[in-house]
């Protein structure tokens, strides 16, 4: 052991981090940014609906955080998400890219502009925050850590929303990848796999008693997900207790990927 206990125990501390949320006006990035904010970071929380970015930001200590409009799949948007942590709080240390919207359909006959959309914001915005945050922690030098979401349905089968799925599962892809391409720069890559979890996104799916008695029974923990069960492996993987951990995709699900 090389170093005290105080010194382990600060592991998960983000005191003086600096961390950016993409979609963090509702559900999973919502909670995500107060999460980090709890545990010391100063957060930018950015959404394409500023007003609810603005509501994240109003229950948060007004001096750590900062609410700005972005949306991903305007590369441009993302280079200006550093660039606001970087004026406000002097740097950036962690980006969250959580912003994804989700589509029902049979796979057959899902409209193409539907089809543009799961990737262009699930697939294309997580890459576009992806090159913008390495930019930064490239330039600046000491590394960094991004953190992307993805899903149950980047890997395993979700029948019913195929394009969500391959954007997703592209998304665990790109974690690994980036995690390799940017290891040389200290720069960290992980994901957060959810299950269902209670937020916007999934609420037509849950509202339906029979669907939601389905999913609490396939999952092994007989429950969906609430926001707040991400909270701990996000603090973990923007943390330096997570200081060798890059490429991971971490299931925060429940168990229902593992059969
Ligand atoms: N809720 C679930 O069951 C579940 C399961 C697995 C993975 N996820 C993933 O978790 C992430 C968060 O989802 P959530 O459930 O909190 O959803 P949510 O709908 O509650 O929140 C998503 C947020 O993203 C924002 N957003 C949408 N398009 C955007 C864009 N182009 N640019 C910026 N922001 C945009 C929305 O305004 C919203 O505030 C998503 O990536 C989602 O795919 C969710």
């Amino acid at each position: 052991m090389t170093r005290g206990t105080e010194e382990l125990r600060r592991l998960f501390d983000l005191d003086g981090k600096v961390a950016a949320v993409t979609g963090a006006g509702s559900g999973i990035g919502s909670a995500i940014a107060h999460g980090l904010a709890a545990f010391g970071a100063r957060v930018v929380v950015s959404d394409v609906d500023s007003k609810a970015a603005e509501a994240t930001v109003a229950a948060l200590p007004a001096d750590r955080a900062a609410a700005v409009r972005c949306d991903v799949t305007r590369g441009e948007d993302l280079d200006a998400l550093v660039e606001t942590a970087v004026r406000r709080f002097g740097r950036l240390d962690v980006l969250v890219n959580n912003a994804g919207v989700s589509a029902i359909a049979p796979a057959e006959s899902t409209p193409r502009n539907v089809i543009d959309r799961m990737i262009d914001v699930n697939l294309k915005g997580t890459i576009f925050g992806c090159q913008s945050a390495a930019r930064h922690f490239i330039e600046r030098g000491g590394g960094g850590s991004i953190l992307n979401l993805a899903s149950i349905a980047g890997v395993v089968a979700d029948p019913g929303s195929a394009p969500y799925a391959a954007a997703k599962g592209g998304v665990v892809q790109l974690t690994r990848t980036l995690a390799v391409e940017w290891g040389r720069h200290r720069i960290r890559v992980n994901a957060i796999g959810p299950n269902y979890t209670r937020t916007p996104l999934v609420r037509s799916t849950l509202a339906d008693p029979e669907k939601l008695a389905w999913i609490e029974s396939r999952t092994p923990l007989g429950r969906i997900g609430e926001p707040d069960d991400m909270i701990g492996a996000a603090v973990f993987l923007a943390s330096d207790a997570s200081a060798y951990v890059t490429g991971h995709v971490l299931m925060v699900d429940g168990g229902w990927s593992v059969w």
